[in-house]
């Protein structure tokens, strides 16, 4: 196996390679003057496992080089190429929300299926649809930062109370809570707009005297978690962790949020973010190498 990472996944690259004790490829990735993209392969390939390492968090700009850099290692000679794409972008226009829009969650599926032999990723927001095999036909292991999570809860906050903001929260809310032996609460949200989102107020009354962390899958513009965080000060809650698995922070999210009043903000490093305190590398490495043992032992 070999790793390669497309720029700015170079660290975890790195991470993944040095827990499964594999190589790192040398290649290079870079624009010319015009904006177009320039993809040259430094290594041997030739009958080996590629793995690219490719977090599609604004995923415009990556597509293309990550299509010609998968193109250039099968037609270098390797057996598979795997896309570990630790957040996985266009999961949230999983259906028609108005007349005449592309529900584009479909057609990033069938686009990423069409060039790469299998799709790595961890907590893809998986919403509507109930499995990465109604997106996509190439094989997706899916990995969870649950356990994650309520390690590094367990270890920082004393007497927590999870909170997670929407109904579809409480898959993971609940297994984080589960582990971080902890209660639970889901909130009920309906969002507007991109910018505008109600959450419902939480009964927090029996909680006084925990700390509230709010978790989530992904933050965005922080909308979600700047109205929780209000509606918990309002009750009088001491002041929230926020925990996002994929720290997107749109704009000036980030800073928002720390304004809102949060205690503090922590994130994966599945989205370089100074937030980043959770490290996923060794999870996706340990899983990456069972996955391996067993379906490429099995040829697919
Ligand atoms: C949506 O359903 C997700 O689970 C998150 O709650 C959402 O993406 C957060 O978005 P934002 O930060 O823009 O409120």
């Amino acid at each position: 196996m070999k790793i390669f990472a497309l720029p700015g996944n170079t660290l975890l690259a790195r991470g993944i390679a040095h827990h499964l004790g594999v190589e790192t490829g040398e290649s290079t990735l870079r624009r010319f003057p015009d904006g177009e993209s320039y993809v040259r392969l430094l290594c041997e390939v030739e009958r080996q496992h590629a793995v690219i390492v490719c977090t599609l968090f604004q995923p415009d700009d990556k597509i293309l080089p990550l299509y010609y850099l998968a193109r250039l290692l099968k037609e270098s000679g390797a057996q598979s190429v795997t896309l570990v794409a630790p957040y996985l972008a266009y999961m949230r226009q999983d259906k028609l929300f108005n007349p005449g829009e592309a529900v584009t969650s479909n057609y990033f599926a069938v686009l990423l299926s069409s060039f790469v032999d299998r799709l790595i990723t961890i907590d893809p927001h998986l919403h509507r649809h109930g499995s990465m095999a109604e997106l996509y036909t190439i094989p997706c292991k899916v990995i969870h930062a649950a356990p994650l999570l309520s390690d590094w809860i367990r270890q920082y906050v004393a007497n927590p109370i999870i909170i997670g903001p929407d109904s579809e929260s409480e898959q993971w809310v609940s297994e984080v809570a589960a582990k971080a032996d902890a209660p639970y609460l889901v909130l009920k949200k309906v969002r507007h707009s991109d910018n505008d989102v109600e959450v419902s107020t939480p009964v927090v009354a029996a909680y006084q005297g925990r700390i509230p962390v709010l978790v989530d899958d992904i933050i965005s513009t922080a909308h979600t978690m700047i109205e929780t965080v209000g509606h918990l000060r309002v009750a009088g809650m001491a002041a929230p962790v926020c925990i996002g698995v994929h720290p997107v922070f749109a704009g000036n999210a980030y800073e928002d949020l720390v304004a809102a009043g949060a205690a503090e903000v922590i994130s994966c490093n599945t989205i370089q973010h100074p937030s980043n305190r959770i490290d996923v590398a060794g999870m996706l490495a340990t899983v990456m190498s069972a996955y391996y043992q067993t379906t490429i032992q099995h040829g697919q």
